[in-house]
């Protein structure tokens, strides 16, 4: 199933600039940022300043660690411009030259994720006002109003000097613009911006608006723009369509504020890339929330992002939080649909989870090596040198206050350096796929708006995440992608609590069906538009079409009742939610046992054109979706790309090129498992051909090359 095509060819890429950086002409796709995977991560020698013992130390360091790649002057504003316009770039020339002299390439940020104090207080328009009006005062960071002018205009001026000073530097690498934006600001210059927003988005008509909004409800009808106010705890927070165009507005007030950033980068840099850093939301990784990355993702050159698993906890198994990563390495892999970067990840602990746990023996390589796995052409970790005070001074790092490079961690780190040197083949291979699972930061929005359902049981990511693992046990790729993607090549569509859907969306899942595709989607999909307004006169009329089902009913659970649907000939238990199906052309394939839907339809299936549509009414036990998924991986021949047969919590993931198959077989567990190759490969770390049963440790990882014949 593979194709040239799908390559992202790194040698053509080459041709234009000397790190294989592909020109940002924003037509192509963009690969990576170097021909070698990028090892390395925050450095922060503006806080080292006067210790150019430790400056000179970090060198030797990073030889030894076998880092390459640095991501520097994250946080120095006011090390750069220490007054209004007076700046010190000496210290980051030496920076630059350091990282050169050892053969390492600098990612350079610009400082806007926090800002020098002189600046809040000559100009208090860049503080931000939180929703509850109230001005913020100086302090903290990631914490600025991003519709000021004095902000965008001061951001703009130090990054334009900081890509004249370094723009030719032959270190430069990429740009890393400000730090994990995120938040959003209520103050006057934005509710005026946000006015403004949405007089063109309803075309200066108010009536569309009130509509849009539903007005009259609680008497909430405008008559002037100028009664618009932003969601506010201390005023209007239960507008349903007016939170969701907040939302919308603070993506694209925040995508702004990064292109005015831009601006000069563009100009005087047009050939190195431009990533800013994303993030994952709770220590148990699901999709940030704040913005709609999904939207961001166009404006970027490459794909990053900040991962933080809380390892070796005491709620949830390895393998199922390895699944999650899993799941989120995937749906940033798939918003460009090519080779992401790891920013940042802690070389051994956190200091924000509750519990800030060691990485145990084994764990830094094989979490490290996950990512590659599913995508990523490097390990950044925050961060390279423990700060010796402030909030982050016992976060894990590369180097420790004791500057040992005996201790475990720099070991580990070391050893990881050294793994990937092995893997330059990987560099840009992506991880075609042929089921896809759909994710949706708007309809996420909306649904934990709803005030309806259970509060806490909405989990509407934690839910797409249940529907992927089913694969990632099976070790069948799959892209997790948006309604911002073309999902029509993929077998399998797989659509989980769907609750807001657009018409045009809804007619494109028509399309996809009616076209030989196959779909699959939940309880609680496709009640409210884009607006947040339901859909009168029962489900969409292309839904009961394609479905051969109208949903009448969602019944929703108290954790202590209890149901189930058997499916098939197996029972399975039911949570939290059930909902009532009227059976029109579909087939039953699964019924409710219990309440006064006892003996219903729970699960069904339809032929619809020339494809299959399948509908799961209730929230079942994860066995459910085992058996479920099996089958249409059996009825659509979806496999595998390389089979190892192995026991539960191993997970096998590929990188293709159409020369090699990169194989990455991984031990989520704290056991020995056995595992069986039934071809021979060859392990790309050890040389050794390998064939037959093998061991794998606790945690162990192996990484495999397959030569394919082209
Ligand atoms: C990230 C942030 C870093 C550092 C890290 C600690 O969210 O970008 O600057 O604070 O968390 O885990």
């Amino acid at each position: 199933m593979f194709t040239k095509n799908d390559k992202f060819v790194t040698s053509h890429l080459s041709q234009h600039s000397e790190w294989g950086i592909p020109m940002p002409n924003h037509k192509k796709n963009y690969v990576t940022a170097a021909k070698f995977m990028l090892h390395g991560g925050d450095y922060n020698p503006d806080q080292w300043l006067d210790r150019p013992d430790i400056l000179e130390e970090d060198m030797k360091l990073m030889k030894l660690a076998h880092t390459n790649a640095f991501s520097v002057g994250i946080f120095a504003w006011s090390t750069l411009e220490p007054e209004e316009g007076v700046y010190h770039f000496e210290w980051l020339d030496k920076i630059f030259e350091n990282i050169h002299s050892i053969g390492g390439r600098v990612i350079l940020a610009t400082p806007s994720g926090a800002r020098p104090a002189w600046m809040s207080k000559k100009y208090p328009e860049v503080l931000r006002v939180n929703a509850a009006r109230v001005k913020q005062l100086h302090g903290g960071r990631h914490n600025h109003c991003f519709t000021s002018e004095v902000y965008r205009e001061k951001t703009q001026k130090i990054n334009r000097l900081l890509a004249e000073k370094y723009g030719n530097h032959p270190a430069l690498l990429m740009w890393h613009i400000s730090n994990e934006y995120g938040g959003e600001c209520h103050c006057e210059t934005c509710q005026e911006a946000f006015r403004e927003y949405l007089k063109i988005k309803y075309n200066h008509d108010l009536k569309t608006l009130n509509d849009s909004w539903w007005g009259p409800f609680w008497s909430h009808t405008i008559s002037e723009w100028s009664q618009v106010e932003s969601p506010s705890p201390i005023g209007e927070s239960m507008v349903h369509g007016m939170n969701l165009d907040w939302r919308r507005f603070v993506t694209d007030q925040t995508i702004s504020f990064y292109e005015h950033e831009i601006v000069p980068l563009r100009e005087l840099t047009p050939t190195i890339p431009i990533t800013t850093n994303f993030m994952a939301d709770t220590r148990e990784l699901i999709p940030f929330q704040g913005l709609d990355y999904s939207k961001f993702a166009k404006h970027l050159d490459v794909i990053s992002w900040d991962a933080y698993p809380a390892w070796h906890n005491d709620w949830t198994t390895t393998a199922d939080l390895a699944s999650k990563v899993g799941f989120m390495n995937d749906l940033y892999r798939s918003l460009k649909q090519q080779p992401f970067l790891l920013m940042e990840s802690t070389p051994s602990c956190v200091n924000w989870h509750d519990v800030n746990k060691s990485k145990r023996p084994g764990m830094h390589l094989l979490s490290s090596m996950q990512m590659i796995a599913h995508g990523s052409d490097s390990v950044l970790y925050f961060q390279w040198r423990k700060s010796r005070g402030s909030s982050e001074k016992f976060h894990g790092a590369v180097v420790d206050h004791d500057n040992s490079r005996e201790n475990r961690v720099f070991k580990d780190v070391t050893q990881v350096g050294q793994t990937l040197e092995k893997l330059s083949g990987v560099i840009g291979t992506n991880r075609p796929a042929e089921v896809a699972v759909f994710y949706d930061w708007e309809s996420n929005w909306a649904i934990n708006d709803a005030q309806g359902f259970g509060v806490r049981t909405k989990l509407y990511p934690e839910t797409v995440q249940k529907h992927y693992k089913a694969f990632w046990e099976r070790d069948i790729p799959v892209d997790v992608i948006t309604k911002e993607h073309d999902f029509s090549s993929y077998k399998l569509l797989i659509v989980p609590m769907l609750y807001l859907v657009s018409e045009k969306t809804i007619s494109r899942f028509k399309e996809f069906v009616a076209n030989g595709g196959t779909i699959v989607m939940t309880y609680i999909s496709g009640l409210v538009n884009e607006h947040d307004l339901t859909y009168l006169g029962g489900w969409h009329k292309d839904l009961q079409e394609i479905f051969g089902i109208k949903p009448v009913e969602t019944d929703t659970l108290y954790p202590s009742d209890q149901n189930s649907v058997t499916f098939r000939g197996t029972t399975y238990q039911l949570n939290d939610y059930a909902t009532i199906i009227e059976v029109a052309t579909a087939t039953v394939e699964g019924i409710y046992e219990d309440d006064f839907y006892a003996q219903t339809p729970a699960v069904t299936s339809h032929q619809y054109q020339a494809g299959k549509a399948y509908y799961i009414g209730g929230r079942l036990e994860h066995a459910f979706q085992q058996a479920f998924y099996q089958d249409l991986i059996d009825e659509l021949s979806l496999k595998p790309v390389f089979h190892v047969k192995h026991g539960e919590g191993v997970s096998v993931q590929v990188r293709q090129s159409p020369e090699s198959d990169y194989i990455f077989i991984m031990n989520f567990t704290e056991e020995k498992q056995p595992i069986v190759f039934e071809t021979i490969v060859r392990d790309l770390i050890t040389g050794e051909a390998m064939e037959g049963e093998l061991t794998l440790e606790k945690y162990e990882v192996r990484i495999v090359e397959k030569t394919n014949e082209v």
